[in-house]
């Protein structure tokens, strides 16, 4: 009975808009999969002002890395690129297409790559366990043509950063992820410029670019289709020892409950 007490038709609806059009794609026809770090650096550039995840990473005694979104190619190319002998990788993916040989690199490299929906609180709690009590130097997700297959909805958003909040080390955890469009996520009450403004207000690093904030009024207006594109839209945020345990937001209980209590 209590699973149903916050059930909400509209994360329904938007889960089952994205579960089919998802299965309609097929698992491989991904443009971008496995992509070296340097990539990454490159989406990310606008708001690392210069320092490459390497840097960010190399100081760290045994760094501890999330790449949602991806199969483990990212990692293990950031991790040959990192001096620590001891470190441990996680990539999360909808399918597992790695070959037998890359299965045992990445056992060797202690490089796990986990199948599972990002879209299921299942796959959270997976996640959580995976990390054996450790907390994640960086978790990063840039999911390029993937974006399209996250369900539009508040609910969905707040409950998975507020996860990856919870997961990130506070000894300077770093969150860089790529972020729907802000065409998409204003469609449903997102407003990620005011928030980050809240959560600068609140002491936490926050920063946030998107190619239309980045591009003139006039532009956007003559080129309505740039607020579009699916690529250029991102968030950091950085966990200190004296940031908020818990990521203020408004309403993320009952955010959380509505993901957590969705019709499986
Ligand atoms: C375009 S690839 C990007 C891969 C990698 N991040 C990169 O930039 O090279 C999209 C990725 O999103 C993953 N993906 C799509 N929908 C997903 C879902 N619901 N749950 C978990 N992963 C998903 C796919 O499995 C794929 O690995």
């Amino acid at each position: 009975m209590e699973a149903y007490q916050n059930f909400d038709p509209s994360l329904e609806q938007a889960l089952r808009t994205v579960r089919e059009a998802s299965h309609q794609r097929g698992e491989t026809n991904w443009t971008r999969y496995g992509d070296c770090v340097d990539r990454y650096d490159a989406y990310f550039s606008p708001i690392l002002h210069g320092k490459s995840i390497v840097d960010m990473l190399s100081e760290k005694e045994a760094p501890v890395v999330l790449d949602l979104m991806a199969p483990s190619e990212t990692i293990v190319d950031l991790f040959s690129r990192l001096p620590q002998l001891q470190k441990l990788g996680i990539a999360l993916s909808y399918e597992d297409l790695r070959s037998g040989d890359q299965k045992e690199r990445d056992r060797k490299l202690h490089i796990q790559q986990l199948q599972g929906d990002i879209t299921e609180v299942t796959t959270w709690e997976t996640l959580e366990k995976s990390l054996k009590g450790k907390k994640a130097d960086l978790i990063m997700e840039r999911a390029m043509g993937g974006i399209s297959c996250l369900p539009v909805h508040k609910s969905f958003y707040v409950y998975a950063v507020a996860k990856m909040w919870d997961m990130l080390s506070p000894e300077e955890g770093t969150l860089l992820v790529q972020t729907p469009t802000i065409e998409k996520l204003e469609s449903v009450d997102v407003f990620v410029p005011k928030w980050v403004e809240d959560l600068k207000s609140n002491g936490i690093e926050a920063e946030s670019y998107s190619l239309a904030s980045l591009l003139s009024g006039d532009v956007l207006d003559k080129l309505p289709l740039l607020k579009d594109l699916p690529s250029c839209n991102a968030l950091k945020l950085i966990k200190r020892s004296d940031s908020p345990v818990t990521l203020p937001i408004p309403h993320l209980e009952q955010h959380k409950a509505v993901f957590e209590n969705h019709h499986q």
